[in-house]
């Protein structure tokens, strides 16, 4: 069974139809590359699999189950996880205090457990020296560094990527797919790989 299916999902801003008709699945393990140019509706695709935009029409299956009317915060318990194409951190929280909110609220990791599994993160995703940084400061590839923690700190079972690379040099762009790919680790809530899906613009290299 596929982890995510979306049947003839549409969505529309007044007369602009953002969202057309879209059905695809997305099996354990699978990445998928959403792709299209500024404009096309990439980052509305993404809110309403997680629930931060109400589809017009269609359904959103999570393993299975119907999400389409879930919350964003039930979907992200459920284990959808997801940066934001504009880094979206609590800027005065330090980096780790922006973990331990995620981890804590989305993905429901213990108190006791919360601190050990925070910085076994911000290791994976070379935050550790920013620990104690605030968010508001940081270079834009640190911030982009923290989106990913932050999506991963969810604990989820989908990641949804949202130009995660978008606005990085060459360089910069290989750390970090670098880093995206110390997480094809078992997922949590699973017992196969955690899934993703990245959009990116067509000009971009992200
Ligand atoms: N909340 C909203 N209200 C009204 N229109 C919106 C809203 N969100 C997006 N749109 C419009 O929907 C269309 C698709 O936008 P969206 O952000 O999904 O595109 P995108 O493919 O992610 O673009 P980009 O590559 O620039 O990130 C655009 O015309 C945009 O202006
Ligand atoms: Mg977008």
């Amino acid at each position: 069974m596929p982890i995510l299916t979306l049947k003839a999902v549409s969505k529309s801003f007044g007369a602009l139809k953002v969202t057309d008709d879209v059905s695809f699945d997305l099996s354990d393990g699978e990445a998928l590359g959403i792709i299209g140019p500024n404009g096309a509706g990439k980052s509305t695709l993404f809110n309403l699999i997680t629930g931060n935009f109400a589809a017009d029409s269609g359904q959103i299956f999570l393993d299975g189950r119907d999400v389409t009317r879930d919350s964003a915060m039930k979907r992200c318990e459920s284990g959808v996880g997801r940066s934001f194409q504009i880094p979206q951190p609590f800027g005065r929280l330090s980096v780790y205090e922006n973990l331990l909110v995620a981890a804590r609220f989305g993905g429901t990791v213990s108190a006791a457990d919360a601190p050990d599994f925070c910085m076994d993160i911000l290791e994976r995703t070379c935050l550790a020296p920013q620990a104690d940084r605030e968010a508001v400061g940081l270079p834009l590839l640190q911030r982009k560094r923290l989106e990913l923690a932050r999506a991963m700190a969810t604990r989820p079972r989908i990641i949804l990527l949202d130009e995660i690379a978008g606005g990085l040099t060459e360089p910069e762009c290989r750390e970090l797919v670098a880093t995206i790919g110390k997480f094809t680790l078992p997922a949590r809530r699973s017992s196969g790989s955690s899934t993703y899906c990245m959009p990116s613009t067509a000009s971009s290299s992200a």
